[in-house]
């Protein structure tokens, strides 16, 4: 085997750079899925890639994909990245240290005369986040043609449909079928991402081998009541939505730190209410459950208890209730092949990468159900994520990285 050095301050230089894009304050960055920022970033970074020579293209489902020919254009494609879409309130590395160490790592491959066997295809897939239409994986699902149905007509806040804000940002929906992927037509998949999490910060090790990805479980849960004024209508005849959905999030909140030994993690991150006046009594509540384990069972059994807690609160508070389901997904394990050759390779370079589950999911979740895949965690500072405070440092959390060919 041979290795080159990949350039580091490249690497940096260019994630900064394309932090400028959306910009909020000092470190943080909004960009958000099919958004003007996202295809200003879409498109400074296929500049990039077309700079080394990856020849580009952006599907109809708002991914962008350079391609590196391989040796054997037959063969199936060998696919690394990650995203570059944000959270509303973000940093600078979610995602885009997988997507910027790609284009470095096959920047490097190029500047070092090397072709590889198979093609590679670095892939930046849309709406991986998800907040926008609250279920993301979106461009890594849509090539592999997993999308559901009336995942077009979901809506953001602003009641704009994920349909409207892909032709918006130059898609036509139309053309999905002929952007999908034959499941064969791709080998693996590499990812590398920011930990989000303590591990690799408590252990004092820059890089972590992932074992696998925990299965996100995202509901949401819709009570109807009925809106009074909250002078008049006495508390024993109310119909208060709110005060019903108060009860489900703290039991959530409760049910997931039940055993703090545990991996369970349950959030409500967003919540709407109608009609959201003081001397109202709240009519419609919509949020959303985010229940995550590394244990399907241990969360399917929490899940099964919180819809208890749901169907009495509804009963207590006299409302109606619907729950819909937006993603599920069993816990996704890496493959041996691939941890083995990042030990090996990774020991050579006077690492020790612990092994490590991830609680956040990654564009390498769908993957994982076509192709075996592989994940490198870089440290994160403080295991602050989806949040402009998040940091990972250069030299202490970038390791000088290597491409191995
Ligand atoms: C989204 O990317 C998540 O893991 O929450
Ligand atoms: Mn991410
Ligand atoms: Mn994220
Ligand atoms: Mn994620």
């Amino acid at each position: 085997m041979w290795f080159f050095t990949i350039n580091g301050e490249r690497l940096y230089s260019r994630i900064m750079e394309l932090a400028k894009i959306g910009q909020i304050g000092k470190t943080g960055v909004r960009r958000l899925a099919h958004s003007p920022e996202d295809k200003e970033a879409v498109l400074l970074v296929k500049r990039w890639m077309e700079e080394i020579g990856l020849k580009t293209r952006i599907d109809h489902f708002g991914n962008l994909i350079g391609r590196l020919g391989g040796a054997h254009s037959d063969l199936p494609v060998l696919m690394v990245g990650s995203h570059i879409d944000t959270q509303p309130y973000a940093g600078r590395f979610d995602g885009t240290v997988g997507v910027l160490g790609a284009l470095e790592a096959l920047q490097t491959m190029i500047e070092n005369n090397v072709v590889p066997v198979m093609s590679m295809e670095v892939g930046a897939f849309s709406d991986e986040e998800g907040n926008r239409f609250h279920k993301g994986l979106f461009g890594s699902s849509g090539i592999l043609g997993l999308l559901e149905d009336g995942e077009l007509d979901r809506q953001d806040k602003e009641g704009m449909t994920r349909r409207d804000a892909l032709i918006e940002f130059g898609c036509d929906p139309g053309k999905f079928p002929e952007c999908e992927y034959r499941h064969d037509q791709i080998h693996a998949f590499l990812e590398l991402h920011i930990e989000q999490g303590p591990v690799l910060e408590s252990k004092g090790e820059p890089i972590g081998i992932v074992s696998g990805i925990s299965g996100p479980l995202w509901l949401t849960v819709e009570l109807n009541g009925f809106a009074g004024d909250s002078g008049s209508v006495s508390m024993g005849i109310r119909q208060d939505a709110l005060a019903g959905a108060a009860k489900i999030i703290t039991a959530l909140n409760d049910l997931a730190s039940e055993d703090p030994e545990t991996s369970t993690v349950g959030t409500v991150g967003s919540l709407r209410f109608f009609p959201n006046s003081r001397n109202i009594i709240p009519e419609k509540v919509s949020f959303t459950i985010d229940l995550r384990d590394i244990d399907e069972e241990r969360r399917n059994a929490i899940e099964t208890r919180l819809v208890e807690v749901i169907k009495e609160s509804v009963k207590k508070h006299q409302l109606t209730y619907d729950i819909s389901e937006d993603i599920r997904s069993e816990p996704r394990y890496c493959v041996d092949w691939i941890k083995q050759i990042m030990r090996e390779e990774s020991e050579d370079m006077g690492l020790n990468p612990p092994e490590l589950m991830s609680g956040a999911f990654h564009d390498a979740l769908a993957m994982s159900t076509v192709c075996d895949y592989g994940m490198i965690f870089v440290r994160s500072k403080d295991e602050v994520s989806h949040n402009p405070k998040e940091y990972s440092f250069p030299r202490r959390y970038f390791p000088w990285g290597r491409v191995i060919v």
